[in-house]
């Protein structure tokens, strides 16, 4: 059975306008994710031993996992995708590929920035979709609602007040988004396209 690890490589550090005490308490949390997303496939293994699988227990603990491992996923990607200082001129099939479907980069960064600022906690997604070839920007509600099965996602970004409210007010999430996208490991994104491009699934870590 597969266990699920903290996955320390990808612990971003020395971000520019995001803070090392802000990126630690984040981290806390995607740890309790994995702890819980472990936690909840034992408890789902032992209740369906019991002959428990078809209680309203069982289906409860079953709709938390999906919360719970959602919000490790996320995070993977999310942590995975931030890196100073890295220039976006390291994505230029990225660029290339949403110019195409948007018209400018900037036309997309713009929806992309929007999608960060709906109304709601969650998460910003710009996936692929390797079926077409077409790339859009989705908002993903909690961790669990609006993932579309099969999307390969390219650059992830939380948008939960706890992604920013170490160093920023409750109402900082544009300032937070402007500081994100200092950020962006564009080397990453590039090779997650490429990936998805080929049909293959990317390296979360
Ligand atoms: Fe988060």
């Amino acid at each position: 059975m597969t266990n699920y690890t903290v996955r320390q490589e990808i612990k971003p550090a020395n971000l520019s306008g995001i803070s090392q005490e802000q990126i630690d308490q984040h981290w806390k949390l995607y740890e309790g994710y994995v702890a819980q997303s472990n936690s909840l496939k034992e408890q789902l293994d032992s209740l369906r031993k019991e002959g428990k699988g078809d209680t309203p227990l069982f289906a409860d603990r079953r709709r938390r996992f999906g919360f719970e491992l959602c919000g490790m996923v996320l995070h993977e990607y999310y942590f995975g995708n931030l890196k100073s200082a890295v220039a976006d001129t390291s994505a230029a099939e990225f660029k290339k590929a949403v110019s195409e479907r948007w018209g400018t980069f900037e036309a997309w960064q713009e929806d992309f920035i929007n999608t960060g600022k709906s109304r709601s906690i969650g998460w910003a997604v710009c996936a692929l979709d390797p079926m077409t070839g077409d790339i859009n920007n989705h908002f993903i509600q909690l961790h669990e609602e609006g993932n579309v099965p099969g999307y390969h996602p390219l650059l992830v970004m939380d948008v939960w007040e706890h992604a920013y409210m170490v160093d920023h007010a409750a109402s900082g999430r544009p300032d937070y988004i402007k500081a994100f996208f200092q950020n962006i490991n564009w080397q990453i994104v590039e090779e997650r396209l490429k990936d998805g491009m080929q049909k293959t699934i990317s390296k979360r870590h």
